[in-house]
């Protein structure tokens, strides 16, 4: 914090007048700011060092938020054309998902959440909707990956608490095992929807069906399609009462993604349709401020944490995505895009020296895109929203994710398994430390809100 600080007066007095410039709507502008942008953000990965584990951003960044860089990265790719980062995307998955490929690896037990798998889960479905190179005959595939975190989720589901849901942590010595929140269940759900379209298999769409009326039911998706954070197990009764209504922009997202690929798996089912649509509504509604997007919990207060700060990114990306599963929903989304578009790459004008940043001098990106420039901070989220906001303009002029039926080679396994059984059940009371990312997100959205409230 000091040192950005630090970093953020330095810059002004040596700012030198350096952008990134954009042209929206000339295919070779957009392309060269995402490159600068991208070659920013994967400056700050370590993993492909000598003696670093692949896959592994360096701290503080939470393991889940590497898997959610490189669904980005293949995104990327796809939208782009640019094979520059193939290869350590490539490495990182197949070395996280592990040789059983369920992304379950012993050195993230502590915290691994179904939410933190969830974000290298939708990394590999993308890899298989996008045509990313295969992984080799002898590794777990993208798809196969997918559906052993479908087959793990489906274990998972819990009916003796709450009549549903997944929790939000797998192991019980894990903070968070009492909360069922959206984001995990959100995974699920996406994934689940994902898996329908591309394997046609009605099963996928059974389940997706099940937690969308399960998350209405229990209250974290409202009557009128805002998405709430989670809700408490109350361990007298084991039923859940008191839901923590915030709202986080990649709830929305994740949900609304979903929807959108049940409407276009379902050819245009009017229920989908309506989820859809008022869905898209709230999220306008909500994490926009006019046409820019912003975290409109913790942004406004300067509270959003570490991994706060990269959630408009996932929002961005599956707003996106929506438009593509629900076309009539572009003309309401793009001008969004192209609004973020602009307003990010005005505030990848920062300095931040390394080791902070390390990529061109002067394009490190900003968190706020309201003030019409750099605002002091730098980091993987930051990086990662602009690129997003960037990158996905481009997304009417590439061709829709890919089915089993339409071009997709990405190879399944239904009844892929995981190595749960493998992983330590108990462990000592010394190691019960920070799980995963939303304990930090529950914890500093109590104190954003306070602040806000007080404020
Ligand atoms: C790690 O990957 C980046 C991006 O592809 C590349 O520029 C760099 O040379 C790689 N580092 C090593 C040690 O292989
Ligand atoms: C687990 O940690 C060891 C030691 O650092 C490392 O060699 C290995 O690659 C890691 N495994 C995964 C899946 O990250
Ligand atoms: C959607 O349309 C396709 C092609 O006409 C058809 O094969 C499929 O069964 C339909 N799906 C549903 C859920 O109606
Ligand atoms: C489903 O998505 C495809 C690909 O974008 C699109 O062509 C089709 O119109 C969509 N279906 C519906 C019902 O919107
Ligand atoms: C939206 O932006 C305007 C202009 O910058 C500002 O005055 C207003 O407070 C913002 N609204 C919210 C909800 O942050
Ligand atoms: C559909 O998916 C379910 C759940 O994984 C699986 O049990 C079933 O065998 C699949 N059906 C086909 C035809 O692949």
């Amino acid at each position: 914090m000091r040192f950005l600080q630090l970093a953020a007066s330095l810059s002004l007095l040596v700012r030198s007048g350096q952008a990134i410039d954009l042209v929206i709507g000339n295919d070779d502008s957009v392309k060269s700011a995402a490159s600068t942008i991208a070659f920013g953000l994967a400056k700050y990965y370590t993993g492909n060092n000598t003696g670093d584990t692949p896959g592994n951003l360096p701290d503080p960044y939470f393991w889940w938020e590497a898997g959610a860089m490189f669904g980005a990265l293949i995104d990327y790719w796809a939208l782009t054309g640019d094979e520059s980062y193939n290869a350590i995307t490539k490495q990182a998955i197949i070395h996280q998902a592990t040789e059983k490929g369920d992304f379950m690896p012993r050195n993230q037990t502590r915290t691994l959440g179904n939410d933190d798998q969830g974000f290298w889960g939708m990394a590999a479905m993308s890899a298989a909707e996008n045509k990313f190179p295969n992984p080799p005959d002898d590794q777990p595939q993208w798809l196969a990956m997918a559906q052993s975190l479908f087959n793990q989720y489906v274990s998972r589901w819990d009916e003796a608490s709450c009549s549903g849901g997944l929790r939000w942590q797998i192991f019980t010595f894990n903070n968070g095992y009492n909360y069922k929140n959206s984001i995990s269940n959100g995974c699920f759900f996406n994934i689940a929807a994902r898996l329908a379209r591309y394997t046609g298999n009605e099963t996928y769409a059974t389940w997706a069906s099940k937690i969308w009326n399960w998350q209405e039911a229990i209250g974290l998706i409202s009557d009128d399609h805002h998405v709430h954070d989670g809700v408490h197990i109350d361990l007298d009764d084991n039923t859940c009462k008191t839901v923590d209504v915030n709202e986080w922009s990649y709830n929305s997202g994740i949900f609304l993604h979903g929807a959108a690929v049940m409407y276009n798996f379902t050819n245009g089912s009017s229920t989908w349709k309506t989820r859809v649509d008022e869905m898209l509504t709230a999220a306008t509604t909500v994490f926009f401020n006019d046409t820019i997007m912003f975290e409109q919990l913790c942004e406004p207060t300067g509270f959003c944490n570490n991994d706060q700060r990269s959630f408009k990114g996932y929002l961005t990306r599956w707003l996106a995505a929506t438009s593509q599963m629900a076309p009539h929903t572009f003309d309401k989304i793009r001008p969004l895009l192209v609004a973020d578009a602009a307003a990010a790459a005005k505030a990848c004008t920062g300095t931040a020296d390394p080791p902070v940043f390390k990529g061109h001098p002067g394009t490190a990106c900003g968190f706020r895109w309201t003030t019409g420039g750099w605002d002091g901070k730098a980091g993987v989220g930051e990086q990662m929203n602009a690129l997003s906001a960037i990158m996905y303009t481009l997304v009417d002029k590439v061709a829709p994710p890919v089915t089993a039926d339409t071009g997709g080679t990405s190879k399944g396994d239904v009844d892929a398994k995981w190595h749960e059984e493998e992983v330590p059940r108990e462990i000592t009371p010394g190691d019960r430390i920070a799980a995963g990312f939303a304990t930090t997100a529950v914890v500093f959205g109590l104190v954003a809100g306070c602040a806000f409230v007080m404020i």
